[in-house]
């Protein structure tokens, strides 16, 4: 069998991993989670296996999320995570391939050695660190070579990602800690004081994708059910919520997000100001599909804002075609193959 020589991309994300090889398209998209055995350390699943075993398995089984807020906040844990998804996308006919990973913007050194070490233990020939917002705006299929502004929010789990790029580089960039789980914390919260119940994830993740809206209204007020416990009882409790009643929560988030875009545009160079005034503002992560988001932040930026067409997998699809323009990206790209690296 001949050896081919294959492109990966890895959206290495605080959510989920998502992996993306050339000519085959997206590949595998799970939940960044490993199922622990905190009595001997020991890794025992990673991925949609790991969730599945969290509360249905003893006590010292934990599920710990290595990536957390855009971070990388357990070494160990990270690599074995990349080195088992990898393994399990990987067939005899990829040998050596070159991989590419889109690492959190906020990443530090000791973090980026843990992604190396494991990329280049199942066998990469060479690999390559992308910034998330230059991943995004080439899955997206943006012409990063042109000399025009053009901006990139990526709304994550972890955090949002605030990029202006010009010429294939960053020229500013920003990002904050509200996306996808400091809006469902904040949701968590509100209900907690204000109608004193308490939901699970899974719960609060339905009322974000079905309910919550960022426009709600008293004319656009979506309604849905959750069950949770009673603070009051203790006992469990049905309660119907609607849009409105989640909005609060979901603007003050909504709001932050705004305020980080909105200092970007600040500082922006004028005519890269000017490109992006017409062009607009470009949206992608999980997050950009909240119901009503692009609308506020059209509203509160005065920009026209645009949701990616597959907002979910452009990071990993435009993490594997940087690979094909190793050469011309000016930043937010670079060779970390082990050996090179001074
Ligand atoms: N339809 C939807 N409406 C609202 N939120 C959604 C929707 N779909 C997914 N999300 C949220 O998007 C977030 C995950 O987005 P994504 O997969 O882009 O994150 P990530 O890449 O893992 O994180 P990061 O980029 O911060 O490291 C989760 O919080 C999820 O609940
Ligand atoms: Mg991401």
């Amino acid at each position: 069998m001949g050896s081919v020589n294959h492109n990966i991309g890895i959206d290495l994300g605080t959510t989920s991993i998502i992996i993306y090889i050339e000519g085959k398209g997206i590949v595998l998209n799970e939940p960044s989670v490993v199922a622990v055995d905190t009595e001997t350390g020991k890794v025992l699943a990673v991925g949609e296996e790991a969730s599945r075993m969290v509360g249905r398995t003893p006590a010292h089984i934990k599920a710990i999320y290595p990536l957390r807020e855009g971070i990388i906040s357990d070494y160990n844990l990270t690599k074995e995570l990349i080195r088992r998804f990898l393994l399990k996308v990987y067939s005899s006919v990829i040998i050596k391939p070159r991989v590419a990973v889109c690492v959190p913007s906020e990443i530090t050194g000791i973090e980026n050695d843990a992604v190396i070490e494991a990329v280049s233990s199942v066998g990469a020939r060479k690999i390559y660190l992308v910034e998330e917002p230059i991943a995004a705006a080439l899955g997206c299929g943006l012409d990063l070579m042109q000399p025009a502004g053009r901006m990139v929010i990526d709304l994550g789990g972890g955090t949002t990602d605030v990029a202006v790029i010009s010429l294939g580089g960053q020229v500013r960039h920003a990002s904050v800690t509200v996306a996808g789980n400091a809006i469902d914390e904040a949701m968590t919260h509100h209900l907690l004081r204000n109608y004193n119940i308490t939901l699970g994830k899974k719960s609060i993740e339905m009322l974000k994708k079905e309910i919550a809206d960022c426009m709600a209204s008293p004319l656009r007020n979506i309604t849905g059910e959750v069950r949770g416990r009673s603070l009051v009882t203790g006992l469990p409790q049905r309660l119907q919520l609607t849009s409105m009643d989640l909005l609060e929560p979901i603007r003050t988030c909504a709001e932050q997000i705004a305020a980080c875009a909105h200092s970007v545009l600040e500082s922006t160079p004028p005519e890269l100001a000017g490109d992006i005034c017409s062009e607009g503002i470009l949206i992608t992560g999980g997050c950009s599909q909240l119901r009503g988001l692009d609308d506020y932040l059209s509203k509160r930026l005065k920009l026209k804002v645009r949701i990616a067409e597959d907002p979910i997998n452009c990071v990993a699809i435009g993490t594997g075609r940087a690979l094909e323009m190793a050469g011309v990206l000016q930043t937010g790209f670079r060779d970390a193959t082990p050996g090179l690296r001074g």
